[in-house]
């Protein structure tokens, strides 16, 4: 009775996944037949109350029948796949473009700035480093700027708070204070030119900003003089615009220099003629500059007019801004990416 029931439950069931259209009728078979609640798993729960040689033989027969079932379902399942396989659907067009990964790039100012590097390592400079966070001693007192000077005002200092050594600590306010660090540990001659994040408590306006970078140049040999100075200034300005620059320097006073200059360069918009970019001057203002101050070099352990040298410290953003036309400095750090993306 029960085997015939079993069997008869199997003719039924193959009879109905032969019929089945999709894969969700043969979910609902599978449901039907085999399910928690199937006719086939009260079978099942019921064998327990047979007699132990019933039991064996019912058992024996209800597991291949069920067996039979789920292969009879798997292969439904695989056929129904096969069929609506459309191979004109899966077709790949291998010639249409793919889609291209957005990949970011270096922001203008580290572009400026490897550029810079660039064109004077190929002069013999060497590239020197210094830290951020700086001694009050070396961003001032060995510059030629006791605790007293009134030149330390030109800088708008951010302290910060505590001491290291009885020595005050700011966030440097010019990559000078690394021209002492680097002659601290280097004889002459020298050339190098210092990269760096600079900051000054300053209100900020389309031309100020706290954060900026300066590159410091360093030249000290034997007899160099303002010549030689002019001369790589020259060299540098014009292959940096890609044309030919002309320089003058203008007095000025610096602590750490004398005599001490403003460094101007012909203006790269119109040449020298006169124009807006230059107020009808002719010249563009591009920072501080001078012979270095004797007292500079014996700071640094070196002998009184035993050395020469010339030094610079020019805005990086600046020079960005001439070049690419950037009106407006706060732009490099906003994170804006309708400016990043331009460059
Ligand atoms: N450190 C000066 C500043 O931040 C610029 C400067 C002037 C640097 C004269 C120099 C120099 O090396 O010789 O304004």
């Amino acid at each position: 009775m029960l085997e015939q029931k079993i069997l008869d439950i199997k003719k039924q069931a193959i009879e109905e996944i032969g019929k089945a259209a999709d894969s969700k009728k043969l979910f609902d078979l599978k449901v039907k037949y085999l399910g928690r609640k199937s006719e086939f798993t009260e079978i099942l729960k019921g064998l327990k109350d047979l007699a132990v040689e019933e039991k064996r033989k019912i058992g024996q027969l209800a597991n291949e029948v069920k067996k039979e079932i789920e292969q009879e379902l798997d292969k439904a399942e695989r056929n129904l796949r096969a069929k609506s396989f459309d191979l004109s659907k899966e077709k790949i067009d291998i010639t249409i473009p793919g889609h291209k990964k957005k990949i970011g790039h270096l922001n203008i100012l580290t572009q400026t700035q490897n550029e810079i590097e660039d064109l004077f390592t190929s002069m013999g400079f060497e590239i020197a480093d210094g830290p951020e966070v700086e001694l009050e001693y070396y961003n001032f007192d060995a510059l030629n700027m006791p605790k007293d000077h009134p030149a330390r005002d030109m800088w708008d200092t951010y302290w910060i708070k505590g001491k290291s050594n009885k020595e005050g600590i700011v966030l440097r306010t010019h990559t000078s204070p690394v021209q002492m660090r680097y002659m601290e540990k280097h004889q002459p001659p020298l050339m190098i030119i210092v990269p760096g994040k600079c900051f000054r408590r300053e209100a900020t306006d389309a031309k100020h900003e706290h954060t900026f970078y300066q590159f410091e140049a360093l030249v000290v040999g034997k007899d160099i003089n303002i010549g030689n100075f002019k001369y790589v200034g020259e060299q540098f300005f014009s292959k940096f615009f890609k044309k030919d620059i002309k320089v003058r320097l203008r007095p000025s006073y610096f602590p750490f220099t004398e005599p001490s200059f403003e460094f101007d360069i012909s203006c790269t918009v119109c040449g020298g003629k006169g124009c807006r970019t230059c107020e009808n001057i002719g010249w563009l203002e591009i920072g501080g500059c001078g012979m270095v101050n004797q007292a500079v070099f014996e700071a640094a352990g070196y002998k009184r007019n035993a050395w020469q040298g010339f030094a610079w410290g020019f805005g990086i953003e600046r020079l960005a801004m001439m070049k690419y036309k950037i009106s407006e400095i706060r732009l490099f750090n906003s994170g804006d990416l309708r400016f990043i993306k331009q460059f």
